[in-house]
């Protein structure tokens, strides 16, 4: 695979602020690369100077193998979807899809065959003639994909193109936003902080934190491998439990954590091997890889007492007080556990993540 998108060293400061520090990343062509992050962490901004309407500070940017970083936006081959579709509301869907075509004064036969494909491809065939106040939320929003689709760009840059819809029509549009990648296979770049959307839409995840690449990786390594406490917490929803804790000591490959009123627990370390004992570290375990055993069991990690149960249908999600803090268990739909009941809290080892005192992943 060769590189589609390339950022170099970018810095971006506002006045004094530097919103993006010395960040560098490489998107592959075809990859679905996602941006996530919490509110305010750079990723309109980071985005915004891959399109060329924001300049870098400092660095480079380079589209399909060529610098970009002093070319206008309308000339980096790009086309961009924005949470907020502003549609020209006096044009129909037609017009609309089209005008980027008109404007760069195609041939009507081009025109004509283009847009026919577009709507075809967004399902707005029967929509054409409509004027966008006569359109429900989705509609826009697959027009507004259309006027970008339409341009066939070299890469697609999308910024929470679905949070203005509802739940139900979300998950509608992210299916078809798949379906569109894998259809067209171009590049495409989505800023969201939706944890899911990251995690259904991205071959790969850029997670971004204070204007910092906090890891890179597939949906899966991102869960399973989480680097830092910050990805760790955002990945995953119930979000994973933390729990201060000691270590008791290591064998280089394996380390042992004291719970505060619980059972030792010994982990394989994915890092550089743990000082030996008493460090202060914090254990984290998601909620689907906790379980709950009878009350005394002595292979428990820590005793509890169930306070609350969330029925959702498809799972239960327990609130259990143990002497280390509440921890939150994700169990089947019909768990038989009832609130108010004394149980055994246990952690699945090989789940088990081990954070140090700065936060990173032993
Ligand atoms: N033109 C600007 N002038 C000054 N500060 C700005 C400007 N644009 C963005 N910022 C600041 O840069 C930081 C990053 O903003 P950005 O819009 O990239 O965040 P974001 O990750 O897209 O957040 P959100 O999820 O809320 O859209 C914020 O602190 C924001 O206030
Ligand atoms: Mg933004």
């Amino acid at each position: 695979m060769s590189s589609d998108v390339e950022l170099k060293n970018i810095k971006k400061r506002f006045g004094n602020v530097e919103v993006i520090k010395d960040l560098s990343l490489t998107v592959e062509r075809g990859q679905f690369c996602a941006l996530l992050g919490p509110s305010g962490c750079g990723k309109s901004t980071l985005l915004r100077i891959i399109a060329g309407l924001e300049q870098a500070t400092e660095g480079s940017v380079s589209i399909a193998g060529n610098d970009v970083t002093n070319v206008p936006p309308a000339k980096r081959r790009i086309a961009m979807v924005f949470q907020s579709y502003a549609l020209y509301p006096h044009m129909t869907v037609a017009q609309n899809i089209s005008f980027s075509l008109r404007v760069a004064k195609a041939p009507k036969d081009v025109i004509q065959k283009r847009t026919a494909e577009v709507a075809r491809m967004l399902q707005l065939e029967n929509l054409l003639e409509r004027k966008p106040a006569q359109l429900s939320g989705g509609q826009r929003q697959r027009v507004a994909i259309g006027r970008a689709l339409v341009r066939e760009p070299q890469v697609f840059l999308f910024d929470e193109p679905l949070s203005n819809l509802d739940a139900m029509l979300r998950i509608q549009m992210r299916v078809e936003i798949a379906k569109l990648h894998k259809d067209l296979a171009t590049t495409m770049i989505y800023v969201t902080h939706d944890q899911v959307e990251a995690m259904t839409l991205a071959d790969k995840i850029v997670v971004l934190d204070r204007g910092v690449i906090s890891q890179v990786g597939t949906p899966m390594e991102l869960y399973q491998q989480p680097a830092n406490k910050f990805v760790a917490s955002f990945i995953g929803s119930p979000t994973m439990n933390f729990v201060a804790a000691t270590t008791k000591g290591t064998d280089g490959a394996n380390v042992t954590v004291d719970l505060p009123g619980g059972h030792p627990i010994t982990v394989k370390t994915r890092g550089a091997p743990q000082k030996t004992g008493n460090a202060p570290v914090e254990v984290g375990i998601r909620p689907e890889h906790v379980r709950l055993v009878g009350a005394g069991d002595p292979t428990a990690s820590l005793p509890g007492t169930v306070q609350l149960l969330e029925r959702l249908g498809n799972a239960t999600i327990m609130y259990v007080d143990t002497p280390a803090g509440q921890i939150v268990v994700q169990d089947d739909g019909d768990a038989a556990a009832h609130t108010g009941e004394n149980v055994g809290v246990l952690f699945d080892p090989a789940r088990v993540h081990v954070f140090t005192a700065d936060a990173r992943a032993a």
